[in-house]
């Protein structure tokens, strides 16, 4: 086989094998693979000559991965990056460092030039670590290989958070005088504050890690300043990180420092994993920066893992790609998103921002009933049809008008009774004697009733509901909605509405079990005029877009689960405000006409209501509208299938 620096490299092999767990988590040392390292040069060298030949980044990609076929830029390319100064700040075995000089010397050989001027290139490419085995070996490997003495290469050992050592050693001192570093690429540590407390307090022991110390941050935001310190003005930054970063509250300072210094040029995002095998539950993305200018990100969402294709391999061919600017990625509140679908994060945010609560936070949500054995093959067991009440003389006192999911639609619950259910949520003296006839009825199923874990624990006796709830929740005022629908299918009643699980009631957290029909408020000063009001919010087009953004989706169908209408946002009701009250008399003047609130004008005037109310900006309202319109405009045959 040939000798090159590749197949060096990939005769080194071992450091990575042999480390030990508890180092490599202590240090953040996830070795990149060869492949992965050399993918993130490569563009990190494509944007670097774009910028200084005002280049198209895929015909440049083009001549540095196939130089043969356009010989004379290549040459110019060659000519200009042996002179570019290159470093790993968190080199370790220096995967990034051989990576780049396998790139050149791949161009020297097809251009056929001297390999000879590749000691110059080996020279100008400095890795800094912390542990000095690994930077010891990797230029002994790379001297050996060039026939260099290893003193001519360039590196540093020790805390790169000490700058004031780092900037005044050799041969750094000399690459910040010239303007700084050409290229800074890496995979820096990835560390968090929690359980690495000594780290963190020996970084703000210098000067550097005590600037950029943020509460909650990760290590390797140090890395990123640095990068930004160390890289000349049209430099590019290409590291491996966690995609944290972008919203985390430990990383404002940072994201204000990249935002004010630079711009993404190209970030990949990797769906479903971690690129490192024993780097469990991390999302990465692999991002380049260059500092000192502002222009558009190439954006690219790497699917996961397929059986046929390596990572390098789905990150080339990823369809997924979209540019975004500046203000598509940095958010009014200084988060960056990146997004196939630009704006729409930015709504959100907006959107959460302006409501200031949670929903959870003002209102419970609780899930219907669960009987535990709802209907046998051929009959009713608990949930009983209107005729086999009638054929069985079911007691009357125990049965509650019951309802499918099917039965809540956007504004309406359809009231019509197709079902009843034998509401025993406890233990009932002399049941059987009082209320023979479902007595007879259940005692034929009451071996399998008998076997409910509930049962079997003694907490309900073999006759009742396994999660029967409270009576008050199904005879209250409140807001229900099924837990899968094609639409923000939010619903007020205050008729008994006894529902299964697959329903989800919403009250008033305080006071809930106080509000009876004819009431009109409870203690937690929500009254029944605020659900309804509530209820219309809920319905508008923002929620809708809230919930199939934000919320879980499974293709077009919303799961209304708990977890996601918990988090959904809430507007400030508790101030009153005039379109807060504009909402109120909207909500109750058309119910108390119509018994409900399904009515497209009246929701699209609450959504406007909504949205002055909210203060959202142009932007946010032109993504929303933006968003329906698309949905729109899809058939909706197939999605209705299931649903409806
Ligand atoms: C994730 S590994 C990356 C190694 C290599 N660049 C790669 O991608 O395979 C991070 C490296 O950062 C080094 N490191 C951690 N803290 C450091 C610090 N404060 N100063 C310098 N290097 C540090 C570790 O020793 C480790 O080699």
């Amino acid at each position: 086989m040939e000798r090159t620096l590749s197949s060096v490299y990939a005769s080194m092999g071992g450091l990575d094998q042999g480390m030990h767990q508890q180092h490599r988590d202590q240090t953040g040392s996830f070795y990149t693979p060869f492949e992965v390292a050399s993918e993130t040069v490569l563009i990190a060298a494509v944007r670097r000559l774009c910028f200084l030949y005002c280049a198209d980044p895929d015909r440049v990609r083009r001549c540095l991965e196939k130089p043969g076929s356009d010989p004379q830029p290549a040459e110019q390319y060659f000519e200009a990056m042996l002179k570019w100064y290159v470093v790993d700040p968190a080199g370790g075995d220096g995967v990034f460092a051989f990576a780049w000089l396998s790139l050149l010397e791949n161009l020297c050989h097809v251009l056929e030039k001297d390999p000879q001027l590749l000691k110059e290139a080996a020279e100008r490419t400095h890795l800094f670590d912390l542990q000095p085995e690994p930077v010891a070996h990797f230029k002994h490997m790379v001297a050996s290989y060039f026939n260099l003495k290893p003193g001519k290469l360039g590196s540093y050992t020790g805390n790169v958070l000490d700058t004031a050592l780092l900037f005044k050693s050799s041969p750094v001192s000399e690459v910040l005088a010239l303007g700084g570093y050409d290229l800074v690429v890496g995979n820096p540590p990835y560390i968090g504050e929690k359980n690495h407390k000594d780290l963190f307090d020996e970084a703000k022991r210098y000067p550097f890690g005590a600037a950029h110390y943020e509460k909650n941050m990760d290590f390797f935001y140090y890395f990123i300043h640095l990068g930004m310190a160390l890289l000349k003005a049209g430099g590019v930054m290409g590291f491996i990180t966690t995609s944290y970063f972008f919203t985390a509250d430990g990383a404002a300072g940072l994201r204000k420092a990249m935002d004010q210094n630079g711009s993404f040029v190209d970030l990949a995002r990797f769906e479903g994993g971690s690129l490192f095998k024993d780097a469990a539950g991390q999302s990465n993305v692999i991002f380049h920066y260059r500092r000192g200018v502002q222009e558009p990100c190439r954006y690219v969402e790497v699917p996961a893992k397929s059986k046929t294709t390596d990572v390098t391999e789905r990150w080339r061919q990823s369809s997924s790609v979209i540019w975004l600017n500046r203000n598509q990625i940095v958010s009014r509140f200084g988060n960056f998103y990146f997004s196939m679908h630009p704006g729409e994060p930015l709504a959100i945010e907006e959107l959460e921002a302006a409501c200031g609560k949670t929903f959870g936070e003002v209102f419970q949500v609780r899930q219907g009933i669960v009987s535990g054995y709802d209907r046998a093959p051929e009959v009713g067991v608990f949930v009983l049809t209107p005729e086999e009440v009638l054929s069985l003389g079911i007691e009357e006192a125990l049965l509650a008008p019951f309802y499918k999911n099917s039965q809540v639609k956007r504004g309406k619950v359809d009231l019509e009774v197709k079902y009843y259910i034998l509401y025993i949520p406890r233990e009932v003296e002399d049941f059987e004697t009082r209320y023979p006839n479902a007595y007879r009825h259940l005692s034929r199923f009451r071996d399998k009733l008998s076997k409910r874990r509930e049962v079997a624990n003694g907490v309900r006796p073999w006759y009742g509901l396994q999660w029967p709830r409270t009576a008050a929740l199904f005879e209250g005022p409140k807001i229900v909605v099924p837990h899968r629908a094609l639409n923000n299918a939010f619903a007020y009643t205050d008729q008994p509405f006894y529902g299964s699980a697959d329903l989800y009631y919403l009250t008033p957290l305080v006071g809930l079990e106080e509000v009876k029909p004819g009431n009109t408020t409870n203690r937690g000063g929500l009254s029944q005029e605020d659900l309804l009001a509530v209820s219309l919010i809920l319905i508008t087009e923002i929620y809708e877009f809230w919930l199939s953004v934000r919320g879980k989706r499974k293709g077009d169908v919303l799961e209304l689960y708990a977890t996601p209408l918990r988090q959904m946002p809430l507007p400030p009701l508790e101030r009153r405000d005039a379109s807060y009250l504009k909402l109120k008399t909207l909500a109750v003047d058309h119910y108390r006409r119509f018994g409900h609130l399904c009515n497209d004008d009246l929701r699209a005037e609450a959504g406007e209501v909504v949205f002055n109310w909210l203060g959202l900006s142009e932007a946010a309202r032109t993504t929303i509208y933006d968003y329906f319109e698309t949905k729109q405009a899809k058939p909706i045959q197939k999605r209705r299938k299931h649903y409806e």
